[in-house]
């Protein structure tokens, strides 16, 4: 059986990449005693993905970059480097950790709306195949440091296209009270004005809408407005060479299926993008990867907390991992699937699903129905891929957990849990001169 694309059940025990789950943590726990938990990605399952989405649109020219914000696990972004992507960076830290898997200057594509001089020097010295331009004063400082550095750096400007997607507030970003991107009459006077940054080839577009999306209509509504933007600075005289579509992929959280509709939306852009003779660029995160990855917890406790009535007992299911680990839940009242690693023979009973870290929102789904667990029981919280390692934090002094991949039914430890001595390294007593 088979509950997502990433996991399986095998005589009654659930599998990650034909790995047993309980087989996993318990070779965890011989190197690290104390684990309540830890990541486990498919790595085969990854590069499947990343080699689907390139059969869907590189044929249509499409240079696809992999939004490293996802998940940027080195031995991730091997992977997608082997099936051809090329990296998509937010960050200075993401377009350093690109290079170091090797990803060359033509595939790395710089984002990010809080352009630093460290970022444009990297961009304008190590060089990069565009820089997504979220404002226009940011040109004169890229400006600046490849006139320096005696190179010529692409930049697209994002574009706000005042498109609404639906969705948690948090993550749409393409209509007009986000913070991202500049109005279409802006980028059309700077690309008129081009001239101004010798240094720069300022003649790309790029819309990123926002993200989760299941339908492709709101992806598709911007490759119209691409359309009509490139054919009014075409007529001032300024053409354009490269449109960038962003990321925005989303993917089924409810094993109901719906997904977003990858190969269909490939052959409509087909026809949309013959009307546009540009350089492509796509940039997807979470449709790569997010299936591929399950958080896997111990359940610490299971607390029945009598209620104001008789016999009505709420069931919490306390785990090893918290909002710390997993803040999706939290922070966007998101939902990822709740699954008994080794389900127990019983009724299935209403349960809050909580983490240990002291805080109200610290709960991963209430009142969903689960079988018996008890104390030790492993659970697994699917489709935890993408935004889960890589947004969690210390809070409550609690160290962020090791990562586990598995890649022809080979299980590894890719990064070690932090401990209190890694906790602790940070603390410093520099004293500073103010003057
Ligand atoms: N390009 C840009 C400019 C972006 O800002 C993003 C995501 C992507 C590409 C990749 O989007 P994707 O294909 O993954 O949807 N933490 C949130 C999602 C935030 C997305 C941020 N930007 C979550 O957990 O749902």
């Amino acid at each position: 059986m088979s509950l997502a694309d990433g996991v399986s059940v095998q005589d009654g025990v659930l599998a990650v990449g034909g790995v047993p789950l309980d087989r996993a943590f318990a070779a965890l726990r011989r190197l690290e005693p104390g684990a309540g938990a830890c990541w486990i990605y498919d790595l085969d399952l990854i590069e499947a993905r990343a080699r689907r989405f390139q059969a869907a649109f590189g044929p249509l020219g499409v240079h696809a970059g992999y939004a490293l914000k996802a998940n940027a696990l080195p031995a991730i972004l091997r992977r997608v480097r082997t099936a051809g992507l090329a990296a998509e960076a937010g960050s200075l830290g993401e377009l350093r950790a690109a290079e170091r898997e090797g990803f060359a200057a033509a595939e790395r594509i710089l984002n990010g709306n809080g352009r630093t001089a460290e970022e444009a020097e990297f961009a304008a010295r190590e060089g990069v195949h565009s820089v997504n331009a979220d404002h226009i004063g940011e040109l004169d400082l890229l400006e600046a440091h490849a006139a320096r550095a005696g190179s010529r750096v692409r930049v697209a400007l994002r574009v706000n296209p005042g498109i609404a997607t639906g969705g948690h507030d948090y993550v749409a970003t393409g209509h007009e009270q986000a913070k991202f991107g500049v109005a279409a009459a802006e980028a059309l006077e700077a690309w008129a004005a081009r001239a101004r940054w010798p240094h720069l080839k300022v003649d790309g577009i790029h819309l990123h809408v926002g993200s989760q999306l299941l339908e492709a209509t709101p992806l598709e509504q911007a490759v119209e407005t691409a359309r009509q933007l490139a054919a009014e600075s075409a007529g001032r005289g300024a053409p354009l060479g490269l449109v960038n579509l962003g990321g925005g992929f989303g993917v089924d959280y409810t094993g109901a299926g719906r997904e977003f509709p990858l190969e269909a939306h490939a052959a409509r852009l087909k026809g949309l993008l013959g009307a546009l003779p540009l350089d492509r660029v796509m940039e997807p995160g979470r449709w790569m990867v997010a299936h591929a990855g399950v958080l896997l917890a111990q359940v610490l406790w299971v607390k029945r907390r009598r209620g104001a009535g008789e016999g009505s007992a709420r069931r919490f299911i306390v785990l090893g991992a918290g909002m710390n680990d997993l803040i999706r839940p939290a922070l966007y009242h998101a939902h990822h699937r709740i699954v008994p690693v080794r389900p127990r023979a019983g009724a299935h009973e209403p349960a809050t699903v909580v983490g240990p870290v002291c805080e109200s929102a610290d709960v991963f789904e209430r009142d969903v129905a689960l079988p018996p667990l008890e104390r030790g029981d492993l659970v697994a919280l699917l489709d935890a891929g993408a935004y889960g390692a890589v947004m969690s934090s210390n809070y409550n002094g609690r160290g962020r957990l090791a990562e586990l991949t598995v890649s022809g039914g080979r299980l590894t430890r890719v990064r070690a849990a932090e401990d209190a001595a890694a906790l602790a390294a940070r603390a410093t007593e520099d004293t500073l001169d103010v003057g």
